[in-house]
């Protein structure tokens, strides 16, 4: 049997501050913690850094899709590297979402917050957006790591294999394929002749499909 108990005003969104209203809420219906079954809707800490971890995925695929524009763009024209970028945005929002699913479940609460708007460089070179890359997805691994950290502190070790086996394993993944572009680029940089193969070499794995028609076709 499932029993609503009312709706609760939410002044303060910090971690802690949301832990002390549920605790209170509980114990105002003389409910106990040390009574609750299953995942305990998550504890405040580990909260807050999930939906910072649903922040910087949201602001990686934001930064993914400036990058990807860019190449994609008639100016710099590498539709392979405009792929290759809209490949990591669409895997981005899908970390994002997957996050949000996963603080659902557990009944945690969700903050969407806001994002910084991505830094045009409109003379953006493919070693150059790898390396960017490269550091972006270093500090977002940080940020997870920072998230099993929190989670074993409280003993939530399910969360803490979650982000594992499935994030951090992502992150392994992703960091070893940006490896190899800034390697590869860093020994043609400058070549534009070599850039441009390297560039269709990215195309035939990462087409991006233009599915804009005008109206009446
Ligand atoms: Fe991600």
């Amino acid at each position: 049997m499932k029993v609503f108990l009312g709706f609760i005003p939410i002044e303060k969104y910090t971690g802690l501050a949301l832990t002390e209203i549920i605790v209170e809420q509980l114990s105002a219906h003389g409910l106990s913690l040390e009574n609750i079954r299953e995942q305990g809707c998550d504890n405040g800490s580990n909260m807050k850094a999930i939906n910072q971890q649903i922040q910087a995925e949201q602001q990686a695929a934001q930064d993914y899709l400036s990058m990807a524009t860019n190449f994609l763009h008639p100016c710099l024209s590498r539709p392979g590297a405009g792929g290759f970028f809209m490949k990591m945005y669409k895997e981005e929002l899908d970390h994002m979402q997957r996050l949000i699913e996963y603080q659902l479940i557990r009944g945690g609460a969700i903050i969407i917050s806001g994002l910084n708007a991505p830094t045009v460089n409109e003379n953006l070179t493919l070693y150059c957006a790898f390396k960017q890359s490269l550091n972006m997805e270093k500090s977002v691994t940080e940020m997870l790591e920072n998230i099993v950290k929190v989670a074993e502190s409280v003993n939530d070790y399910q969360c803490a294999d979650f982000i594992t086996s499935v994030y951090l394993a992502e992150q392994m993944a992703s960091i070893n394929e940006l490896s190899h572009h800034i390697t590869n680029m860093s020994k043609i940089c400058g070549d534009e002749h070599a850039v441009y193969h390297y560039d269709q070499r990215l195309l035939k794995s990462y087409p991006h499909p233009f599915n804009f028609k005008m109206p009446g076709n």
